[in-house]
This record gives structure tokens, C-alpha cells and sequence, in this order.
């Protein structure tokens, strides 16, 4: 039997965090869908076909495309995407207490909703204090992400710096 997984998030932009868990969850499941899921509750900067994209690239560039796969979801409940693909469990990072308070509801709610269960995982410490919304905010006071983020998305959100590291190689 494949099992197959879901890691679903905002992924607004992916981080170096985000891609650790993904890659520990690549070697436990046969197949897993990275989901960018639109939440509401969060004002986004990326559109969300930006965000799939940067994703895949990170994924294409750490070298997990053998079973990991990414789209996007914005109509009905994460677990209907979930039901539609076959997939039995979800799987969230968790960095502190703050993420079990935040995720426990969700991953109760989702297996009342369809038997979906959530794994939790632990990303190295040293993607403790990284979150999506720290990134947009040194991001866009013109500090460098580049520690925290997936080349792909430290090119894209600092073009400039990039240009003028090309552009001093001339
Ligand atoms: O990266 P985020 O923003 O913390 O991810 C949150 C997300 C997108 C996983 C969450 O908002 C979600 O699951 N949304 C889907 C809507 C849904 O199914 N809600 C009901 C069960 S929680």
C-alpha cells in the first residue's frame, strides 16, 4: 500500500525550516504532496502560483522531486484535497509550544472531519526561530534572508542584491 502524505502550510515564502521538515517526511512517506494552502487569517505577500513555484524549485534543488510533489489548494477543506489524492496523514513542523497550542485544534478537527491524522515533526534546532513571517519582515526592511530561505527565494525576494553580485563578477 503507497502512503502517501500531505505537508500543507502558507508557505509564504518557504523557509530553510519549511524545507527540513520536507525532507524528513520525504524519507517516511512513499509519496508526499507539499500543499500551499491559502489562509485567510494571514495577509500573503507572494501570490500563490509564486509560492508553488519557489517551492519547487527548493524541492527540485535540495534533491527530493523523486517523491515529493507540490500544488496548491483554495477551495473546501485541506482533508477533501486529502480524501481526493488518497492521502492519509498530514505533516506539520513543529518549532515550540507555540506551534503545539496553534496545531493540536487543527489536527484534531481534521480527524474528526475525514480519520486524517497529523504527524508532527521536529526540524533541526537550528530552524527554531524561523518562520515565514520573519523572513517577510527582514525582507522587506532590506535585510538579508538568505540564512533563512531556499536560494530560489532569497533571489527572488532580494533581486537586486543578486543583480549586484552578478553585475560585481562582470
Ligand atoms: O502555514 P500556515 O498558515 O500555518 O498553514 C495553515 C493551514 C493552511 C495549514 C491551515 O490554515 C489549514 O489547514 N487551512 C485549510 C482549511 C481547513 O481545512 N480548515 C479546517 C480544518 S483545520
Amino acid at each position: 500500500m503507497t502512503r502517501i502524505a500531505v505537508v500543507p502550510g502558507s508557505f509564504d515564502p518557504v523557509t530553510l525550516g519549511h524545507l527540513d521538515v520536507i525532507e524528513r517526511a520525504a524519507n517516511l512517506f512513499d509519496e508526499l504532496h507539499v500543499l500551499v494552502v491559502h489562509n485567510p487569517d494571514k495577509s500573503a505577500l507572494l501570490p500563490i502560483g509564486q509560492r508553488v513555484e519557489l517551492l519547487e524549485t527548493a524541492i527540485a534543488e535540495a534533491g527530493l522531486s523523486r517523491n515529493v510533489r507540490v500544488a496548491s489548494w483554495s477551495v473546501g477543506l485541506l482533508v477533501d484535497y486529502c480524501t481526493d489524492v488518497g492521502a492519509t496523514v498530514l505533516v506539520k513542523g513543529i518549532r515550540s509550544q507555540v506551534d503545539v497550542a496553534y496545531e493540536t485544534p487543527m489536527a484534531i478537527v481534521n480527524r474528526n472531519l475525514a480519520h486524517v491524522e497529523t504527524v508532527f515533526l521536529l526540524p533541526d534546532p537550528a530552524h527554531a526561530h524561523v518562520s515565514s513571517s520573519l523572513v517577510r519582515q527582514v525582507a522587506a526592511l532590506g535585510g538579508d534572508v538568505s540564512p533563512y530561505v531556499p536560494r530560489a527565494v532569497a533571489e527572488y525576494l532580494q533581486p537586486t542584491t543578486s543583480r549586484d553580485l552578478l553585475s560585481a563578477n562582470d
